[in-house]
């Protein structure tokens, strides 16, 4: 088996999915707290799958973790659990003080302690696969080049700060006890079953309802797409071959500024769902508020996974986003189970 940590997000159930997808695949353990992220809803057609199991706790539970680990003598752990919004973070930072460093401080420590007890050819092959991203890299200026593996932290937001502290307890966990991980750190991703507050899904749904389009300041932020699948598939291939101890970037080698990606889901929505008034979404569009410290460009270079692997994405950034618009129309069940109470007092502290 493997134990996945945070399963029941965005990424991390678009994991399981994929990963259970494949008849002969092993089975996982999911671990999550169902944090507001937390979505069982999105594991429905696992539910019954008997090669999954699904445990409600804290990555920073040890008692909870060692008892999984001894039970279920896990080959590799895929960390994706975290607290995972930048606007969050401002308003709030101590979840992620508590989940992303603390957490896996401990989850690190029990996963250690389990790896030191297992036979010499477990030992060998285990695998603790940390997912972190981009933003510890800070932000970039227009001409920069791409972050590579080898790019200073500059973390900027609490967010950030959190996952760079993250992404070194676990290199330390290496270098100090040769404790067996793998790092990636990919770009923004998208794609069904992603959680509205963040830029894509929030955009497709206030579109479809009529309501503001926000863009924080001037909208020429630049982030570089990653379509949630590729993300999945390029886990897939680090976990099977990626070198211990190293850092690998993934990206979709999709640069595109804030404006323009709104402007696009606009456009796919325009041709899809027409508007009864015959005008465009775009109308919608609001200038608001920066973010504190908002990073202006992230880019990936994903030339090393590549390199050394093998793994590019199979996603550009116009399938994917058409995918994943088509996917918000088609599942309006899913989108109402989100956007619950807890979500309308989020928009409201927001965005009011
Ligand atoms: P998400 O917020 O959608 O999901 C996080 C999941 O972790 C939720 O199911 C939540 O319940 C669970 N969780 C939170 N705290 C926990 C705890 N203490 N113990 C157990 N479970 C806990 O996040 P996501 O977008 O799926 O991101 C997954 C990982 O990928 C995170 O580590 C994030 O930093 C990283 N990442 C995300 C993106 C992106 O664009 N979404 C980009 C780069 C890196
Ligand atoms: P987001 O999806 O929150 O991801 P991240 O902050 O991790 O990159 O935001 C993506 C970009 O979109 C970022 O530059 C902030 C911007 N943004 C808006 O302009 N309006 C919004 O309502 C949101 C949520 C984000």
């Amino acid at each position: 088996m493997i134990l996945v940590t945070g399963g029941a997000g965005f990424i991390g159930a678009n994991f399981v999915l994929d990963w259970l997808k494949e008849p002969n695949a092993e089975g996982i353990i999911n671990l999550d707290k169902l944090t507001y992220a937390g979505n069982l809803a999105t594991l429905a057609s696992v539910k019954n799958d008997p090669r999954h199991l699904f445990v409600q706790g804290d990555i920073g539970d040890r008692a909870l973790v060692a008892k999984l680990l001894k039970e279920h003598q896990p080959r590799a752990i895929v960390n994706f659990a975290a607290e995972s919004h930048v606007d969050r973070s401002i308003h709030g930072p101590a979840d992620f003080i508590n989940t992303n460093i603390v957490g896996t401080f401990n989850l690190l420590e029990c996963a250690r302690e389990y790896w030191n007890g297992l036979q010499a050819a477990q030992k060998t092959n285990f695998r603790f696969h940390h997912v972190s991203t981009d933003e510890v890299y800070g932000s970039l200026l227009p001409t920069a080049p791409a972050f590579n593996e080898t790019h200073p932290y500059e973390p900027n937001s609490p967010y950030s700060a959190s996952k760079a502290a993250s992404d070194h307890l676990v290199r330390a966990w290496f270098h100090t006890y040769g404790f067996p991980v793998v790092t990636t750190n990919c770009s923004n991703n998208y794609g069904p079953y992603h959680f509205p507050e963040k830029l894509i899904p929030l955009v497709i749904l206030n579109a479809i309802n009529l309501k503001p389009l926000p863009i924080y300041g001037d909208g020429q932020q630049v982030r570089d797409w990653l379509y949630v699948g590729d993300h999945c598939s390029a886990i897939r291939t680090v976990l099977a071959k990626g070198r211990l101890g190293e850092t690998y970037n993934i990206g979709g080698w999709n640069e595109k500024a804030n404006i323009d990606v709104v402007k696009s889901i606009c456009q796919i929505l325009d041709e899809l769902k027409p508007r009864a008034d015959g005008q465009s979404y775009a109308t919608q569009i609001t200038f608001v508020n920066d973010r504190p410290g908002h990073d202006r460009r992230y880019a990936i270079d994903a030339r090393k996974i590549e390199r050394e692997l093998g793994w590019r994405p199979a996603e550009t950034f116009d399938t994917g986003i058409k995918k994943t618009v088509q996917w918000y129309l088609d599942n309006p069940i899913w989108v109402e189970g989100v956007v619950s109470g807890a979500y309308r007092d989020w928009l409201d502290k927001q965005y009011s």
